[in-house]
């Protein structure tokens, strides 16, 4: 149930012969969320607006599974029809292979202390300390003085704030606040926790812990995490897999190294650029789109995608061009396992044509082209 567990699943759709399988992959065939043709009309004040069109996704037990895409692409209403906070318009959520449409209000009530879930601006109660914040979904539930107790304490031993039982919300940071949001979250022991931006308010280095803790709670608890969010450093950081949303449908999704290394649609491209090691404007500015003296260098952007699981060789690449190579600029880095490499290189007295170089840069690299040329 580990995270490390999870990344090595199958991830294409289920097919017969992955199906004929599932002994091998009994998590894959009983997916904990599962969404199936899901849609979600809402009536807008300019007429109905489409949020959420042929949705179907399977999120694994003890994943740690995010969602990014633009704002308004439909993130929020997905994550809200697991707990039933929006009702699907069509299609099914099924939650341990049951459709939940079916319950009524008592199952209903069962369902969603199953499902905790943090906000961006925490939600606490401002007129009750912390312990009384964490209390109260468990008065509410009719548990026991004793034992709410216990729970209280043993939750905000959990997430660290043993010293802060007496204090307000309004004397805590940020990063506090939402570990207050964390522990009432996991009152009922839930089996999943849903995250709307929940760092987005953060301070980086707080956003550092924050994202320490949900894992730490993903292993130790055994929690299915789904997770929204703009921070692409998040997502690296921390998920499993990834779907990217656009207008309302899937346009991408894998394992984070996956996408992340080799964004298909443009939208992942875009999303995921800031990470990127793009070309500094100096270089841009050296470039010439044409060798215009007999010794230019080739400058070519050459791209490790993880996808062959080996860390790239630089030795074979550098000597397969067989000329002086520079790195201009770029970096490899590792997520899940996997060693992302781009690197930005300047090729001078190949003896080879541009194309053998890109032919001989593809036998190494995943991908290879030719930025323009420097003197
Ligand atoms: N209650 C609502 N009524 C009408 N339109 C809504 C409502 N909630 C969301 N929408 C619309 O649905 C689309 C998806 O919204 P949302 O799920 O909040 O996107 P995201 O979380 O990705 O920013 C947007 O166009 C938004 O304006
Ligand atoms: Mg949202």
């Amino acid at each position: 149930m580990t995270a490390t567990v999870q990344r090595s699943l199958p991830l294409e759709a289920p097919t017969p012969h992955s199906a004929a399988q599932a002994h091998l992959h009994p998590e894959k065939a009983n997916a904990h969320v599962r969404f199936s043709q899901l849609g979600k009309v809402y009536q807008g004040q300019q007429g109905p607006v489409a949020a959420l069109q042929g949705i179907d996704l399977d999120i694994q037990r003890g994943e740690v599974f995010g969602i990014i895409g633009r704002s308004g692409a439909g993130k929020s209403s997905l994550i809200r029809t697991i707990n039933r906070l929006e009702q699907p318009s069509t299609g099914r959520v099924l939650i341990d292979q049951i459709d939940i449409a079916a319950f009524n209000e008592d199952k209903l009530v069962e369902l969603r202390r199953r499902i905790g879930m943090i906000f961006q601006h925490f939600n606490l109660m401002s007129a009750k300390t912390v312990w009384k914040n964490v209390e109260l979904p468990l008065k509410v539930a009719g548990i026991p003085n004793e034992q709410r107790q216990r729970k209280v304490a043993a939750l905000l031993e959990l997430v660290g704030l043993q010293d802060k039982h007496n204090a307000y919300p309004a004397q805590l940071s940020g990063g506090q606040k939402q570990r207050v949001g964390i522990a009432r979250a996991l009152v009922h022991d839930p089996e999943i926790l849903l995250c709307d931006e929940a760092t987005s308010a953060l301070d980086p280095e707080t956003t550092q812990s924050i994202l320490g803790l949900l894992r730490e709670i993903n292993q130790r608890l055994g929690l299915t995490i789904i997770l929204i969010t703009h921070e692409m450093a998040v997502i690296r950081e921390i998920c499993d897999r990834v779907v990217v949303l656009e207008k309302g449908r899937i346009v991408e999704q894998g394992p984070v190294w996956q996408v992340f290394g080799d964004p298909q649609h443009e939208v992942s491209k875009t999303l995921l650029a800031p990470l990127q090691h793009a070309l500094p404007d100096d270089l841009q500015a050296r470039l010439q789109p044409e060798p215009t003296e007999k010794n230019a260098s080739i400058v070519l952007d050459v791209q490790f995608t993880g996808a062959d699981g080996s860390a790239p060789d630089l030795s074979a690449l550098f000597s397969a061009f067989g000329g002086r190579v520079s790195l201009l600029h770029g970096g490899i880095e590792r997520i899940q396992g996997r060693a992302l490499g781009h690197l930005i290189l300047a090729v001078g007295h190949s003896p080879l044509s541009v194309d053998e170089l890109l032919i001989r840069a593809r036998k190494l690299a995943q991908h290879a082209k030719v930025l323009g040329y420097v003197v």
